[in-house]
Protein backbone atom coordinates (compact mmCIF):
# COMPACT_ATOMS: atom_id res chain seq x y z
CA UNK A 1 0.00 0.00 0.00
CA UNK A 2 1.05 3.36 -0.51
CA UNK A 3 1.39 5.88 2.36
CA UNK A 4 1.60 9.68 2.47
CA UNK A 5 5.11 9.52 4.32
CA UNK A 6 7.80 10.99 2.69
CA UNK A 7 5.64 13.04 -0.05
CA UNK A 8 7.51 15.50 -1.70
CA UNK A 9 5.43 19.39 -1.79
CA UNK A 10 5.80 22.48 -3.86
CA UNK A 11 4.98 25.89 -2.26
CA UNK A 12 4.31 28.41 -4.83
CA UNK A 13 3.55 31.93 -3.69
CA UNK A 14 5.38 35.23 -4.19
CA UNK A 15 5.48 36.54 -0.55
CA UNK A 16 8.89 34.74 0.81
CA UNK A 17 7.54 34.96 4.82
CA UNK A 18 4.38 33.23 3.89
CA UNK A 19 6.37 30.23 2.63
CA UNK A 20 8.97 30.00 5.41
CA UNK A 21 6.22 29.92 7.81
CA UNK A 22 4.17 27.48 5.97
CA UNK A 23 7.26 25.03 5.05
CA UNK A 24 7.85 25.01 8.71
CA UNK A 25 4.78 23.74 9.36
CA UNK A 26 4.44 21.00 6.58
CA UNK A 27 8.08 19.81 6.65
CA UNK A 28 7.42 18.97 10.77
CA UNK A 29 5.40 16.59 9.35
CA UNK A 30 8.40 14.82 7.55
CA UNK A 31 7.59 15.61 4.06
CA UNK A 32 9.99 17.41 1.70
CA UNK A 33 9.11 20.98 0.51
CA UNK A 34 10.27 22.68 -2.59
CA UNK A 35 9.94 26.20 -2.70
CA UNK A 36 9.07 28.40 -5.87
CA UNK A 37 8.43 31.93 -5.94
CA UNK A 38 5.87 32.00 -8.86
CA UNK A 39 4.36 30.43 -11.76
CA UNK A 40 7.44 29.71 -13.78
CA UNK A 41 9.62 28.45 -11.08
CA UNK A 42 7.42 25.83 -10.18
CA UNK A 43 6.85 24.39 -13.58
CA UNK A 44 10.71 24.20 -13.66
CA UNK A 45 10.87 21.91 -10.08
CA UNK A 46 8.26 20.05 -11.46
CA UNK A 47 9.59 19.03 -14.23
CA UNK A 48 13.04 18.19 -12.42
CA UNK A 49 11.60 16.96 -9.03
CA UNK A 50 9.07 13.77 -8.35
CA UNK A 51 5.95 16.43 -7.10
CA UNK A 52 3.10 14.89 -5.30
CA UNK A 53 1.27 17.80 -4.25
CA UNK A 54 1.36 21.68 -5.20
CA UNK A 55 0.35 24.30 -2.86
CA UNK A 56 -0.20 27.62 -4.94
CA UNK A 57 -1.33 31.41 -4.30
CA UNK A 58 -3.97 32.33 -6.71
CA UNK A 59 -3.12 35.85 -7.67
CA UNK A 60 0.51 35.98 -8.61
CA UNK A 61 2.62 38.10 -11.16
CA UNK A 62 3.20 36.30 -14.65
CA UNK A 63 1.48 33.07 -14.09
CA UNK A 64 -1.42 32.88 -12.04
CA UNK A 65 -2.71 29.68 -9.70
CA UNK A 66 -5.24 28.57 -11.75
CA UNK A 67 -3.25 28.37 -15.20
CA UNK A 68 0.27 26.53 -12.95
CA UNK A 69 -2.99 23.89 -12.00
CA UNK A 70 -3.77 23.34 -16.11
CA UNK A 71 -0.12 23.30 -16.74
CA UNK A 72 0.75 21.06 -14.14
CA UNK A 73 -1.78 18.06 -14.68
CA UNK A 74 -0.60 17.98 -18.13
CA UNK A 75 3.16 17.75 -17.36
CA UNK A 76 2.28 15.37 -14.06
CA UNK A 77 -1.06 14.15 -14.39
CA UNK A 78 -1.87 12.04 -10.94
CA UNK A 79 -0.32 15.62 -8.84
CA UNK A 80 -3.14 17.46 -6.47
CA UNK A 81 -3.36 21.10 -6.58
CA UNK A 82 -4.53 22.76 -3.48
CA UNK A 83 -5.17 26.30 -3.62
CA UNK A 84 -4.59 29.31 -1.39
CA UNK A 85 -6.81 32.20 -2.03
CA UNK A 86 -6.82 35.33 -0.38
CA UNK A 87 -9.84 37.80 0.40
CA UNK A 88 -11.92 38.20 -2.60
CA UNK A 89 -10.62 35.41 -4.91
CA UNK A 90 -12.65 32.78 -3.38
CA UNK A 91 -15.24 32.74 -6.46
CA UNK A 92 -11.68 31.79 -8.63
CA UNK A 93 -10.99 29.31 -6.69
CA UNK A 94 -14.49 27.75 -7.02
CA UNK A 95 -14.00 27.81 -10.47
CA UNK A 96 -10.72 26.18 -10.45
CA UNK A 97 -12.44 23.12 -8.94
CA UNK A 98 -13.70 21.95 -12.21
CA UNK A 99 -10.30 22.34 -13.51
CA UNK A 100 -8.95 19.69 -11.59
CA UNK A 101 -7.83 21.45 -8.51
CA UNK A 102 -8.15 19.14 -5.20
CA UNK A 103 -9.31 21.87 -2.88
CA UNK A 104 -8.69 25.61 -1.73
CA UNK A 105 -8.10 27.24 1.43
CA UNK A 106 -8.90 30.44 2.24
CA UNK A 107 -6.26 33.23 4.01
CA UNK A 108 -5.87 33.32 6.35
CA UNK A 109 -5.53 29.51 8.18
CA UNK A 110 -4.77 27.55 11.00
CA UNK A 111 -1.61 25.07 11.12
CA UNK A 112 -4.54 22.71 12.06
CA UNK A 113 -6.50 23.37 8.96
CA UNK A 114 -3.76 23.01 6.41
CA UNK A 115 -2.30 19.85 7.61
CA UNK A 116 -5.55 18.21 7.56
CA UNK A 117 -6.09 19.09 3.88
CA UNK A 118 -2.58 19.02 3.05
CA UNK A 119 -2.49 15.20 4.67
CA UNK A 120 -6.18 14.46 2.79
CA UNK A 121 -4.97 15.54 -0.66
CA UNK A 122 -1.93 13.48 -0.10
CA UNK A 123 -3.93 10.36 0.64
CA UNK A 124 -6.16 10.73 -2.67
CA UNK A 125 -2.80 11.16 -4.55
CA UNK A 126 -1.63 8.05 -3.16
CA UNK A 127 -4.46 6.35 -4.23
CA UNK A 128 -4.62 7.26 -7.69
CA UNK A 129 -0.73 6.02 -8.32
CA UNK A 130 -1.47 2.77 -6.53
CA UNK A 131 -4.76 2.43 -8.53
CA UNK A 132 -2.75 3.46 -11.95
CA UNK A 133 0.45 0.98 -10.59
CA UNK A 134 -1.92 -1.76 -10.10
CA UNK A 135 -3.83 -1.33 -13.43
CA UNK A 136 -0.51 -1.63 -15.13
CA UNK A 137 0.24 -4.75 -13.43
CA UNK A 138 -3.56 -5.80 -14.81
CA UNK A 139 -2.34 -5.10 -18.10
CA UNK A 140 0.56 -7.34 -18.07
CA UNK A 141 -2.20 -9.97 -18.16
CA UNK A 142 -4.12 -9.14 -20.92
CA UNK A 143 -3.17 -11.81 -22.73
CA UNK A 144 -5.61 -13.96 -20.54
CA UNK A 145 -7.81 -11.60 -20.85
CA UNK A 146 -10.00 -11.54 -17.92
CA UNK A 147 -7.77 -13.31 -15.58
CA UNK A 148 -6.00 -11.47 -13.14
CA UNK A 149 -3.26 -12.78 -10.77
CA UNK A 150 0.53 -12.56 -10.14
CA UNK A 151 0.56 -14.30 -7.28
CA UNK A 152 3.45 -17.30 -7.36
CA UNK A 153 0.70 -19.81 -7.26
CA UNK A 154 -1.41 -18.55 -10.03
CA UNK A 155 1.91 -17.68 -11.68
CA UNK A 156 2.24 -21.32 -11.93
CA UNK A 157 -1.19 -22.16 -13.47
CA UNK A 158 -1.43 -19.82 -15.66
CA UNK A 159 2.32 -21.00 -17.47
CA UNK A 160 1.02 -24.60 -17.52
CA UNK A 161 -1.97 -22.96 -19.75
CA UNK A 162 -0.41 -20.84 -21.61
CA UNK A 163 1.75 -24.08 -22.40
CA UNK A 164 -0.74 -26.35 -22.59
CA UNK A 165 -4.07 -23.69 -24.48
CA UNK A 166 -2.60 -24.79 -27.77
CA UNK A 167 -2.85 -28.65 -27.69
CA UNK A 168 -5.62 -30.87 -27.86
CA UNK A 169 -4.97 -32.05 -24.49
CA UNK A 170 -8.00 -32.63 -22.19
CA UNK A 171 -7.57 -30.56 -18.94
CA UNK A 172 -8.79 -31.00 -15.42
CA UNK A 173 -9.27 -28.06 -13.27
CA UNK A 174 -9.79 -28.74 -9.72
CA UNK A 175 -10.48 -25.87 -7.51
CA UNK A 176 -12.81 -24.92 -3.95
CA UNK A 177 -15.94 -23.01 -5.70
CA UNK A 178 -15.34 -19.24 -6.73
CA UNK A 179 -11.31 -19.76 -7.62
CA UNK A 180 -12.64 -19.18 -11.13
CA UNK A 181 -12.86 -22.87 -12.81
CA UNK A 182 -14.79 -21.55 -15.59
CA UNK A 183 -12.81 -18.78 -16.22
CA UNK A 184 -9.92 -20.90 -16.46
CA UNK A 185 -11.63 -23.34 -18.90
CA UNK A 186 -12.79 -20.42 -20.77
CA UNK A 187 -9.24 -18.87 -21.35
CA UNK A 188 -7.91 -22.80 -22.57
CA UNK A 189 -10.46 -22.13 -25.51
CA UNK A 190 -9.42 -18.59 -26.04
CA UNK A 191 -6.03 -19.10 -26.46
CA UNK A 192 -5.97 -22.26 -28.12
CA UNK A 193 -6.57 -22.84 -32.36
CA UNK A 194 -9.96 -23.71 -31.63
CA UNK A 195 -10.86 -20.27 -30.76
CA UNK A 196 -13.30 -19.26 -33.76
CA UNK A 197 -15.00 -22.24 -32.65
CA UNK A 198 -18.28 -22.69 -30.23
CA UNK A 199 -16.67 -23.47 -26.39
CA UNK A 200 -20.06 -25.11 -25.14
CA UNK A 201 -21.04 -25.51 -21.11
CA UNK A 202 -22.52 -28.37 -19.57
CA UNK A 203 -23.39 -28.11 -15.95
CA UNK A 204 -23.29 -31.98 -15.19
CA UNK A 205 -24.61 -31.41 -11.95
CA UNK A 206 -27.75 -29.64 -12.52
CA UNK A 207 -29.34 -32.03 -14.60
CA UNK A 208 -30.59 -35.33 -13.74
CA UNK A 209 -29.05 -38.48 -15.26
CA UNK A 210 -31.17 -39.21 -18.60
CA UNK A 211 -31.47 -35.69 -19.39
CA UNK A 212 -27.67 -35.27 -18.93
CA UNK A 213 -27.26 -38.04 -21.61
CA UNK A 214 -29.79 -36.29 -23.62
CA UNK A 215 -27.75 -32.95 -23.04
CA UNK A 216 -24.29 -34.59 -24.42
CA UNK A 217 -25.02 -36.74 -26.83
CA UNK A 218 -28.93 -36.00 -28.32
CA UNK A 219 -31.54 -38.24 -29.24
CA UNK A 220 -33.07 -39.03 -32.20
CA UNK A 221 -36.94 -38.81 -32.35
CA UNK A 222 -38.90 -40.97 -30.34
CA UNK A 223 -36.27 -41.66 -28.15
CA UNK A 224 -38.15 -41.08 -25.31
CA UNK A 225 -41.35 -39.73 -24.44
CA UNK A 226 -41.52 -36.17 -25.36
CA UNK A 227 -38.91 -36.40 -27.82
CA UNK A 228 -41.02 -35.14 -30.85
CA UNK A 229 -37.83 -34.07 -33.20
CA UNK A 230 -34.32 -35.21 -33.02
CA UNK A 231 -32.14 -32.93 -31.74
CA UNK A 232 -27.96 -32.27 -31.49
CA UNK A 233 -25.75 -33.14 -28.27
CA UNK A 234 -23.51 -30.74 -26.94
CA UNK A 235 -20.70 -33.08 -28.23
CA UNK A 236 -21.78 -32.03 -31.72
CA UNK A 237 -22.40 -28.65 -31.20
CA UNK A 238 -18.78 -28.43 -29.89
CA UNK A 239 -17.17 -30.22 -33.10
CA UNK A 240 -13.74 -27.95 -33.77
CA UNK A 241 -14.54 -26.68 -30.02
CA UNK A 242 -14.08 -26.93 -26.45
CA UNK A 243 -16.48 -28.57 -24.10
CA UNK A 244 -16.58 -27.59 -20.69
CA UNK A 245 -17.80 -30.12 -18.40
CA UNK A 246 -18.69 -28.22 -15.10
CA UNK A 247 -18.91 -30.37 -11.91
CA UNK A 248 -17.46 -33.57 -13.45
CA UNK A 249 -17.33 -35.43 -10.25
CA UNK A 250 -21.53 -35.50 -10.06
CA UNK A 251 -21.35 -37.62 -12.95
CA UNK A 252 -23.63 -40.78 -12.53
CA UNK A 253 -21.76 -44.39 -13.57
CA UNK A 254 -24.08 -44.88 -16.85
CA UNK A 255 -23.12 -41.35 -18.24
CA UNK A 256 -19.43 -42.24 -17.12
CA UNK A 257 -18.82 -44.91 -19.23
CA UNK A 258 -19.99 -43.44 -21.74
CA UNK A 259 -17.61 -40.45 -21.67
CA UNK A 260 -14.95 -43.20 -21.75
CA UNK A 261 -15.93 -44.06 -24.98
CA UNK A 262 -15.91 -40.58 -26.80
CA UNK A 263 -12.87 -39.96 -24.55
CA UNK A 264 -11.14 -43.22 -25.90
CA UNK A 265 -12.19 -42.99 -29.51
CA UNK A 266 -13.91 -40.24 -30.15
CA UNK A 267 -17.44 -41.58 -30.93
CA UNK A 268 -20.60 -42.20 -29.45
CA UNK A 269 -24.33 -42.41 -30.87
CA UNK A 270 -27.72 -40.37 -29.89
CA UNK A 271 -30.26 -41.63 -27.49
CA UNK A 272 -32.35 -44.04 -29.26
CA UNK A 273 -29.97 -43.56 -32.22
CA UNK A 274 -27.52 -46.21 -34.35
CA UNK A 275 -25.60 -43.93 -36.15
CA UNK A 276 -22.08 -43.85 -35.12
CA UNK A 277 -21.10 -39.88 -34.75
CA UNK A 278 -18.03 -38.71 -34.40
CA UNK A 279 -17.06 -35.47 -33.15
CA UNK A 280 -13.63 -33.26 -32.77
CA UNK A 281 -13.83 -31.96 -29.41
CA UNK A 282 -11.18 -31.04 -26.90
CA UNK A 283 -12.55 -31.62 -23.04
CA UNK A 284 -11.99 -29.44 -20.25
CA UNK A 285 -13.90 -30.78 -17.37
CA UNK A 286 -13.74 -28.86 -13.67
CA UNK A 287 -14.19 -30.37 -10.00
CA UNK A 288 -14.73 -28.57 -6.78
CA UNK A 289 -14.70 -32.47 -5.32
CA UNK A 290 -11.28 -34.40 -5.00
CA UNK A 291 -11.57 -36.77 -7.99
CA UNK A 292 -8.81 -38.91 -6.62
CA UNK A 293 -10.89 -39.26 -3.23
CA UNK A 294 -13.71 -40.00 -5.15
CA UNK A 295 -11.85 -42.85 -7.45
CA UNK A 296 -10.64 -44.49 -4.00
CA UNK A 297 -13.97 -44.71 -2.83
CA UNK A 298 -15.46 -46.26 -5.83
CA UNK A 299 -17.73 -43.29 -6.70
CA UNK A 300 -15.71 -42.39 -10.01
CA UNK A 301 -14.47 -44.47 -12.75
CA UNK A 302 -10.45 -45.10 -12.30
CA UNK A 303 -10.28 -45.31 -16.35
CA UNK A 304 -12.19 -41.93 -16.69
CA UNK A 305 -9.92 -40.40 -14.46
CA UNK A 306 -6.89 -41.29 -15.92
CA UNK A 307 -8.56 -40.10 -19.57
CA UNK A 308 -9.53 -36.49 -17.81
CA UNK A 309 -6.67 -36.67 -15.46
CA UNK A 310 -3.68 -35.63 -18.55
CA UNK A 311 -3.02 -32.28 -17.54
CA UNK A 312 -4.06 -31.44 -13.90
CA UNK A 313 -4.65 -27.40 -13.16
CA UNK A 314 -5.23 -27.33 -10.10
CA UNK A 315 -6.59 -23.38 -8.44
CA UNK A 316 -4.66 -22.33 -4.99
CA UNK A 317 -7.56 -21.09 -3.10
CA UNK A 318 -7.84 -17.34 -2.40
CA UNK A 319 -6.59 -17.26 0.85
CA UNK A 320 -3.36 -18.68 -0.36
CA UNK A 321 -2.44 -15.56 -2.73
CA UNK A 322 -3.03 -13.08 -0.54
CA UNK A 323 -1.23 -11.16 -3.65
CA UNK A 324 -3.41 -11.69 -5.65
CA UNK A 325 -5.93 -9.66 -3.56
CA UNK A 326 -5.35 -5.89 -4.63
CA UNK A 327 -5.27 -6.61 -7.93
CA UNK A 328 -8.94 -8.75 -7.89
CA UNK A 329 -10.13 -6.01 -5.69
CA UNK A 330 -8.85 -2.85 -8.24
CA UNK A 331 -10.41 -5.24 -11.32
CA UNK A 332 -13.71 -5.25 -9.72
CA UNK A 333 -13.56 -2.21 -8.30
CA UNK A 334 -13.22 -0.71 -12.13
CA UNK A 335 -16.06 -3.07 -13.21
CA UNK A 336 -18.58 -2.34 -10.79
CA UNK A 337 -17.79 1.31 -10.84
CA UNK A 338 -18.51 1.59 -14.10
CA UNK A 339 -21.95 -0.16 -14.19
CA UNK A 340 -22.43 1.75 -11.09
CA UNK A 341 -21.69 5.23 -12.38
CA UNK A 342 -19.71 5.83 -9.59
CA UNK A 343 -16.56 7.49 -8.78
CA UNK A 344 -14.14 5.83 -6.35
CA UNK A 345 -10.71 5.91 -6.74
CA UNK A 346 -9.72 2.85 -4.35
CA UNK A 347 -9.71 1.24 -1.15
CA UNK A 348 -8.83 3.36 2.47
CA UNK A 349 -5.97 1.25 3.68
CA UNK A 350 -8.12 -0.25 6.66
CA UNK A 351 -10.32 -1.63 4.49
CA UNK A 352 -7.36 -3.31 2.41
CA UNK A 353 -6.08 -4.69 5.72
CA UNK A 354 -9.54 -6.25 6.23
CA UNK A 355 -9.76 -7.97 2.75
CA UNK A 356 -5.79 -9.29 2.99
CA UNK A 357 -6.55 -10.59 6.30
CA UNK A 358 -10.30 -12.66 5.67
CA UNK A 359 -9.80 -16.08 4.95
CA UNK A 360 -12.64 -15.83 1.65
CA UNK A 361 -13.98 -19.36 1.86
CA UNK A 362 -15.62 -18.80 -1.18
CA UNK A 363 -13.19 -17.06 -2.58
CA UNK A 364 -12.82 -14.92 -5.63
CA UNK A 365 -16.07 -15.11 -6.92
CA UNK A 366 -17.06 -13.90 -2.78
CA UNK A 367 -14.37 -10.96 -3.60
CA UNK A 368 -16.15 -9.89 -6.35
CA UNK A 369 -19.83 -9.57 -4.53
CA UNK A 370 -18.11 -8.04 -1.32
CA UNK A 371 -16.49 -5.40 -3.84
CA UNK A 372 -20.24 -5.06 -5.77
CA UNK A 373 -22.23 -4.31 -2.60
CA UNK A 374 -19.02 -1.66 -1.61
CA UNK A 375 -18.88 0.15 -4.29
CA UNK A 376 -22.96 0.37 -4.22
CA UNK A 377 -22.52 1.55 -0.96
CA UNK A 378 -19.76 3.36 -0.49
CA UNK A 379 -20.32 7.74 0.16
CA UNK A 380 -16.75 9.05 -0.24
CA UNK A 381 -14.21 8.51 -2.61
CA UNK A 382 -12.68 5.82 -1.64
CA UNK A 383 -14.01 2.46 0.32
CA UNK A 384 -13.63 2.05 3.89
CA UNK A 385 -13.96 -1.14 6.17
CA UNK A 386 -17.62 -0.42 6.77
CA UNK A 387 -18.26 -0.54 3.08
CA UNK A 388 -17.54 -4.56 3.22
CA UNK A 389 -20.32 -7.20 4.06
CA UNK A 390 -20.35 -7.51 7.74
CA UNK A 391 -19.59 -10.91 8.02
CA UNK A 392 -16.14 -10.37 6.69
CA UNK A 393 -15.75 -7.34 8.75
CA UNK A 394 -16.84 -9.94 11.85
CA UNK A 395 -14.93 -12.63 11.21
CA UNK A 396 -11.68 -10.45 11.12
CA UNK A 397 -12.51 -8.55 14.16
CA UNK A 398 -12.83 -11.67 15.61
CA UNK A 399 -9.76 -12.94 14.31
CA UNK A 400 -7.95 -9.81 15.75
CA UNK A 401 -9.70 -10.03 19.28
CA UNK A 402 -7.83 -13.71 19.72
CA UNK A 403 -5.02 -12.21 18.92
CA UNK A 404 -4.22 -10.09 21.84
CA UNK A 405 -1.00 -12.49 22.54
CA UNK A 406 0.78 -14.37 19.97
CA UNK A 407 3.42 -16.87 21.55
CA UNK A 408 5.64 -19.09 19.29
CA UNK A 409 8.53 -20.56 21.27
CA UNK A 410 10.32 -18.16 22.51
CA UNK A 411 8.84 -14.29 21.54
CA UNK A 412 5.11 -13.41 22.17
CA UNK A 413 4.03 -10.15 20.37
CA UNK A 414 1.40 -8.19 21.95
CA UNK A 415 -1.50 -6.27 20.65
CA UNK A 416 -1.52 -2.67 22.39
CA UNK A 417 -4.29 -2.73 24.64
CA UNK A 418 -4.02 -6.32 26.35
CA UNK A 419 -4.53 -6.07 29.77
CA UNK A 420 -1.26 -6.31 32.14
CA UNK A 421 -2.26 -9.31 33.86
CA UNK A 422 -3.03 -11.56 30.76
CA UNK A 423 1.00 -10.23 29.83
CA UNK A 424 2.32 -11.34 32.61
CA UNK A 425 0.37 -14.51 32.74
CA UNK A 426 1.66 -15.66 29.32
CA UNK A 427 5.02 -14.49 30.20
CA UNK A 428 5.57 -16.80 33.12
CA UNK A 429 3.44 -19.59 31.05
CA UNK A 430 6.16 -19.06 28.06
CA UNK A 431 8.53 -19.23 30.42
CA UNK A 432 7.42 -22.31 32.23
CA UNK A 433 7.38 -24.04 28.66
CA UNK A 434 10.55 -23.37 28.10
CA UNK A 435 11.85 -24.51 31.54
CA UNK A 436 9.39 -27.68 30.95
CA UNK A 437 7.74 -26.81 33.99
CA UNK A 438 10.34 -26.25 36.53
CA UNK A 439 9.41 -23.09 38.53
CA UNK A 440 13.36 -22.45 40.15
CA UNK A 441 14.57 -21.74 36.52
CA UNK A 442 11.99 -19.92 35.42
CA UNK A 443 11.90 -17.63 38.57
CA UNK A 444 15.86 -17.47 37.68
CA UNK A 445 14.71 -15.95 33.92
CA UNK A 446 11.87 -13.83 35.12
CA UNK A 447 14.17 -12.49 38.39
CA UNK A 448 10.92 -13.17 40.28
CA UNK A 449 10.56 -15.82 43.08
CA UNK A 450 8.60 -19.48 42.51
CA UNK A 451 6.26 -18.66 45.21
CA UNK A 452 5.35 -15.32 42.75
CA UNK A 453 5.19 -18.00 40.24
CA UNK A 454 3.20 -19.99 42.06
CA UNK A 455 0.38 -17.22 43.15
CA UNK A 456 0.06 -16.05 39.42
CA UNK A 457 -0.37 -18.91 37.77
CA UNK A 458 -1.96 -21.88 40.28
CA UNK A 459 -3.63 -18.87 42.33
CA UNK A 460 -5.10 -17.37 39.43
CA UNK A 461 -6.31 -20.85 38.74
CA UNK A 462 -8.01 -20.20 42.15
CA UNK A 463 -9.47 -17.07 41.64
CA UNK A 464 -10.84 -18.04 38.26
CA UNK A 465 -12.38 -21.20 38.80
CA UNK A 466 -14.34 -19.33 41.96
CA UNK A 467 -14.88 -16.13 39.51
CA UNK A 468 -16.34 -18.48 36.56
CA UNK A 469 -18.87 -19.63 39.32
CA UNK A 470 -20.03 -16.37 40.46
CA UNK A 471 -20.20 -15.48 36.72
CA UNK A 472 -22.22 -18.27 35.88
CA UNK A 473 -24.75 -18.41 38.85
CA UNK A 474 -24.94 -14.68 38.59
CA UNK A 475 -26.28 -15.10 35.10
CA UNK A 476 -28.77 -17.81 35.76
CA UNK A 477 -30.31 -15.10 38.41
CA UNK A 478 -30.56 -12.50 35.58
CA UNK A 479 -32.29 -14.92 33.19
CA UNK A 480 -36.15 -13.95 32.56
CA UNK A 481 -38.25 -16.88 34.46
N1 LIG B 1 -8.35 -14.86 -11.69
C1 LIG B 1 -9.50 -14.21 -11.86
N2 LIG B 1 -9.51 -12.99 -12.42
C2 LIG B 1 -10.67 -12.32 -12.58
N3 LIG B 1 -11.86 -12.79 -12.23
C3 LIG B 1 -11.91 -14.00 -11.67
C4 LIG B 1 -10.74 -14.77 -11.45
N4 LIG B 1 -11.07 -15.92 -10.87
C5 LIG B 1 -12.40 -15.87 -10.72
N5 LIG B 1 -12.93 -14.73 -11.20
C6 LIG B 1 -14.33 -14.33 -11.16
O1 LIG B 1 -14.91 -14.91 -10.00
C7 LIG B 1 -16.17 -15.47 -10.28
C8 LIG B 1 -16.13 -16.96 -10.02
O2 LIG B 1 -15.33 -17.60 -10.99
P1 LIG B 1 -15.75 -18.98 -11.67
O3 LIG B 1 -17.21 -19.02 -11.95
O4 LIG B 1 -14.82 -19.23 -12.78
O5 LIG B 1 -15.42 -19.93 -10.44
P2 LIG B 1 -15.63 -21.49 -10.29
O6 LIG B 1 -14.37 -22.03 -9.75
O7 LIG B 1 -16.15 -22.04 -11.57
O8 LIG B 1 -16.73 -21.54 -9.15
P3 LIG B 1 -17.82 -22.72 -8.83
O9 LIG B 1 -17.06 -23.90 -8.34
O10 LIG B 1 -18.64 -22.11 -7.76
O11 LIG B 1 -18.54 -22.95 -10.11
C9 LIG B 1 -16.48 -15.12 -11.72
O12 LIG B 1 -17.28 -13.97 -11.76
C10 LIG B 1 -15.12 -14.86 -12.34
O13 LIG B 1 -15.23 -13.93 -13.37
MG1 LIG C 1 -18.02 -22.90 -12.00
Amino acid sequence: METIDRKNILLVDDHKPFRDSLTKILSGEGWQIFGANDGEEALEILRREIIHLILTDLKMPKMDGVELLKVAKTIRAEVEVILITGYGTVDTAVTAMKDGAFDYIQKPFKPREILKLVRKALEKQALVVENRMLQEKIKDFQRFDKIIGSSPAMKKVLEIVAQVAPSSATVLIQGESGTGKEVMAQAIHDMSPRVNKPFIKVSCAALPETLLEAELFGYERGAFTGAIARKEGRFELADGGTLFLDEIGEVSPTVQVKLLRVLQEGEFERLGGTKTIKADVRLVAATNVNLLEAVEKREFREDLFSRLNVITLNLPPLREREEDVPLLAYHFLEVFKIKNKKNIEGFKKEAMDVMLQYHWPRNVRQLENAIERAVVLARGESIIPEDLPPEILKAVFAEEENQGIILDDKRISIRLGTPMEEIERQVIEGTLKFSKGDKNIASKILGISSRTIYRKIEGEKEEKSKDEGEVIEGQGDELPK
